[in-house]
């Protein structure tokens, strides 16, 4: 089985559009790997402790138990508005989640692998991380992050996992799966970093977490890591895992995920995808930054079929500026290709045939070029996948073939024997074309499906309608 997982989000806010992103990714490459024949499934959740989360309830007033549950709300929401296709999703509060949290740490500390020792150092609350001094900014004495946000030195003594201890296996475990990691670049950033790693402190005083020792709680990252683990077991599934993830936190996901594979003696993943940035004005969209774009509204104003498009077609990794008129654009485009050939096939059909069944009589070249290209539509896009940005230009070229051969055509204006055989090869591939683009546009894919009939007495057409409307630009 392959477990597909979107990462957890962390509640301390709602959900923007970067969080869209990466659950659309995962979903559509779940719903094609589906699609091409795998057994698969999607897990989600939510990512409920740490210090981030307590201080934003304290400062707005809430108890945080009620805080978690008023935002967790709104990534379910956003996972129905979204239509992510997932088996299960998971909390970090959960029981059988801290129960799972509790008893790796006896397994691991029965192991050796759980050390106690003393850390000094920054700590970010926003990335809920310690951060190098030379990573940070020196203000008049005052230690900033990049992104400028104030970190303080924390001494403390918790809990170290002998991370180091794997390394070999972590540097042997990339080489020999070069393609573990994509895009490329991701994979050569973790090779670079791979020989620096340090023990990884795991513990912290006590705070909003899993309790664990005399008087600590487990490390944010270490909690939220575990949760692949707690809901494959929980859903009783074996398999290899194919994590989404944003660049912020390929690190946790390489060093510290692995590490703890190895330590438990867990099949490592088969893939990590790792999405770039959503930017504005060329920074990264944030909470705390402040520069969201709601991803409720874009699915109001454009329809979701057009966001998740949207968010498809471009290649997996790089950064996106987010801008109004790019998806206008895109919208506009989908309008006039694929919505155009839908439209303008069924009502043409409708209007010249009716609802009879389409026979077809005897295929020119042109005929048959088109549909041999509508039945290799299905394995061209088998042989892209996983790249999901090359699949979807594939239906858009074969989308202006479609218009180009209605063009050449002209339908309208032929005797009823031709026309008979010129809209049984379009709709055709207007079917083959539906099929390809479900797990990207699954509601415009079944509203097609709904227009047409195909049975062993042949195809024909039961009504039409738009499939997108129109956003002026
Ligand atoms: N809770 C951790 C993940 C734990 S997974 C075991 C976390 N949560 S998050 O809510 O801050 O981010 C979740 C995902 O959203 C990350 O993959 C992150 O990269 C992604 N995004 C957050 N902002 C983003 C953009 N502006 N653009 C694209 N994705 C970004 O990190």
């Amino acid at each position: 089985m392959d477990i597909i997982t979107t990462p957890i989000y962390y509640v301390n806010g709602e959900p923007h559009i970067g969080h869209a992103y990466t659950s659309v990714l995962a979903d559509v490459y779940s719903r094609y790997n589906k699609l091409f024949g795998n057994d698969t499934v999607l897990f989600t959740g939510t990512d409920e402790h740490g210090q981030k989360i307590l201080d934003t309830s304290i400062k707005l007033n809430i108890p945080v138990e009620d805080f978690i549950l008023r935002n967790r709300s709104k990534f379910y929401e956003l996972n129905s508005v979204y239509d992510i296709s997932f088996l299960d999703v998971i909390n970090t509060t959960n029981e059988d989640h801290k129960n799972n949290v509790k008893n790796i740490w006896d397994k691991l500390k029965a192991n050796g692998d759980i050390y106690q020792g003393e850390y000094e150092g920054w700590y970010s609350v926003r990335e809920e991380s310690f951060v190098k001094e030379s990573d940070l900014i020196n203000q008049n004495g005052t230690f900033v992050t990049k992104d400028g946000e104030i970190v303080k030195k924390v001494t403390e003594k918790n809990h170290f996992f002998k991370v180091t201890k794997y390394k070999n296996n972590i540097i042997e475990f990339l080489h020999n799966n070069k393609d573990i990691i994509f895009p490329r670049e991701r994979y050569n950033e973790v090779l670079s970093f791979i020989n620096d790693i340090e023990d990884v402190s795991i513990s912290r005083s006590k705070t909003w977490g899993i309790d664990i020792e005399e008087n600590e709680t487990v490390y944010v990252w270490f909690d939220a890591l575990i949760n692949y683990i707690t809901i494959r077991d929980r859903n009783n599934i074996q398999g290899g895992f194919t994590h989404f993830i944003g660049k912020d936190i390929l690190r946790f996901h390489s060093v510290l995920w692995f590490a703890l594979l190895f330590a438990l003696d867990e099949p490592l993943p088969k893939k990590l995808f790792v999405n770039g940035w959503w930017t504005k004005d060329g920074k990264k969209i944030s909470k705390s930054l402040g520069n969201v774009v709601d991803p409720f509204k874009l699915v109001d104003d454009y329809g979701l079929d057009v966001v998740r498009y949207f968010f498809c077609k471009n290649k997996i990794g790089s950064d996106i500026d987010f801008r109004d008129d790019l998806i206008k654009e895109t919208n506009n485009f989908i309008s006039n290709n694929l919505g155009n050939l839908v439209q303008r096939v069924l009502t043409l059909v409708l209007r010249k045939k009716g609802s009879n069944i389409l026979i077809p009589g005897d295929y020119t070249l042109e005929d048959t070029n088109l549909l041999n290209d509508s039945y290799n539509l299905i394995s061209d896009c088998k042989n892209d996948f996983p790249n999901i940005n090359k699949i979807i230009s594939n239906i858009d070229d074969f989308c202006g073939k479609c218009n180009f051969y209605i063009n050449e055509q002209k339908p309208w204006a032929q005797e009823d024997d031709r026309t008979n055989t010129i809209f049984y090869v379009l709709i055709n591939s207007i079917l083959n074309i539906s099929e390809v683009i479900s797990p990207v546009m699954p509601s415009t894919s079944d509203k097609i499906k709904s227009f047409i009939k195909k049975d062993n007495n042949g195809i024909f057409v039961e009504k039409s309608e738009i499939l997108f409307k129109r956003v002026g630009v």
